[in-house]
């Protein structure tokens, strides 16, 4: 069995639940065309400020967001507090940029945790470290006024010392006003133009593991060389062939995705996933070891749009029948080789492995190694009993198994779900 290296966070419950669910939502939902369209189009603060005069999220109900998410077979959920355009969600005192200055008028953020909370999902505080509003950050090669010819003379007044005093009470405000953080997910570095001095990193996660011990940290605050600087890593709409190792050890993982590319939402983007590949990747991920946190970029209005309910409800028909080979689950112990076109998933707890098919084949399933080490084998679906056994001996000679092979006999027709799954009860 593979086990990951130790963190100082508390990883325990997050191995386990493995499926999270991201939310991108800020003023950017209205420009509806990525996050990043202030940077990207070099947008002015004073043209940006128009949506900031017109955010209003009249149809905004967290509790409808923790249902989806519930649904979905969701555990916990990391909302952005603040993205890279500065605005925040939550009645920072720090700022007047913020949710309840606009035409919405309140703490965004306070309903949603406790929501989501209600429906027994953890919570967790994505925050921008870096900010193209804030008056104190530098101009860099990143930033949304990067092109401006009096850079220089712009940056002349800032002060990034200042503005890290800003980030720290900020994180302060948001881990001492809301209960119980689990999560953590700073975002993001990006030196030599910024790093841990620009942020302050070391106090600032001193600072957050502090007021909530147990909290997990991500890897974006320039920490990855320092011990203790990071508890999980974060593969960014990137899927691992395996599971993910820090100089040849392990790590507790989780990859963050989106549906259709952009976090924030974005109204014209047609790359969205089916149903199918979410679920695959879902496990795909467990299947070596990691977390998935999928994105959700929620409306002006405040709304999860059709597309992204359907995947949602989609995501949940399969893991209401199949969560028993997500939840708990990690990768397959050595040993045991990954039959054609499936992914195993293993509860070390239960000593049961999980056979994905992501193909299905023509009756017989071989695994090999497994022969006389499986007490029962069954659908998940439905219960249903899949029968094991050798392959016959005049096809023996033609199917060419070793003795150690174990052949599952699976119906002819593949069951109606988006990927089935084998219950395999070891000895
Ligand atoms: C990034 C992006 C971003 C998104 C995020 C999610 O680094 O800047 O817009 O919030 O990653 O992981």
């Amino acid at each position: 069995m593979v086990r990951p290296k130790p963190t100082v966070g508390d990883t325990s419950w997050f191995v386990r639940d493995r499926f999270g669910l991201f939310i991108h939502w800020g003023l950017y939902a209205l420009p509806a065309r990525h996050e990043w369209v202030k940077h990207v189009e070099q947008i002015p603060d004073e043209q940006y400020d128009v949506y900031f005069r017109h955010f209003d999220p009249d149809l905004y109900d967290p509790r409808l967001w923790a249902e989806a998410a519930a649904g979905a077979g969701m555990k916990y959920f990391v909302v952005t507090t603040k993205h890279h355009d500065g605005f925040c969600l939550w009645d920072s005192q720090l700022t007047d940029y913020k949710a309840p200055n606009t035409p919405c008028g309140k703490d965004l953020i306070r309903p949603m945790v406790e929501a989501f909370r209600e429906r027994g999902l953890r919570v967790g505080f994505y925050h921008s470290v870096i900010d193209w509003h804030h008056p104190d950050f530098v101009v860099d090669n990143l930033h949304s006024m990067r092109g401006r010819p009096d850079r220089e003379a712009l940056n002349a007044t800032r002060d990034q010392t200042r503005y890290a005093a800003y980030l720290h009470g900020q994180v302060r405000e948001l881990l001492t006003g809301y209960g119980k953080i689990d999560v953590l997910f700073y975002d993001f570095s990006y030196p030599p133009e910024k790093g841990r001095n620009d942020w302050n990193s070391l106090e600032l996660l001193k600072m957050t593991r502090e007021l909530q011990p147990g909290i997990i940290v991500n890897d974006r605050l320039d920490l990855q060389d320092v011990e203790g600087g990071w508890d999980i890593r974060t593969p960014e709409q990137f899927m691992p062939r395996e599971w993910v190792q820090v100089d040849g050890q392990p790590v507790v993982w989780e990859t963050c995705q989106t549906f259709s590319g952009s976090w924030g939402y974005h109204r014209d983007e047609a790359s969205w996933k089916s149903i199918e590949q979410l679920v695959q990747m879902l496990i795909g991920v467990v299947s070596r070891g990691g977390n998935l946190l999928l994105n959700v970029g929620p409306t002006g209005r405040g709304e999860f749009d059709d597309r992204a309910l359907e995947r949602l409800r989609g995501m949940g028909e399969w893991m209401k029948r199949h969560s028993r080979s997500i939840y708990g689950c990690t990768q397959a112990p050595d040993g045991i080789p990954c039959p054609q076109d499936c992914r195993l998933t293993y509860n070390p707890e239960t000593n049961r492995l999980y056979v994905h098919i992501f193909a299905w084949p023509f009756v017989q399933l071989h695994i090999d190694g497994l022969a006389g080490k499986v007490a029962y084998a069954q659908l998940l679906n439905d219960a249903s009993e899949v029968k094991m056994g050798e392959v016959p001996e005049h096809q023996a000679s033609m199917a060419g198994p070793s003795p150690d092979t174990l052949t599952l006999h699976l119906p002819v027709r593949k069951p109606d779900v988006v990927v089935p799954v084998v219950e395999l009860f070891l000895k």
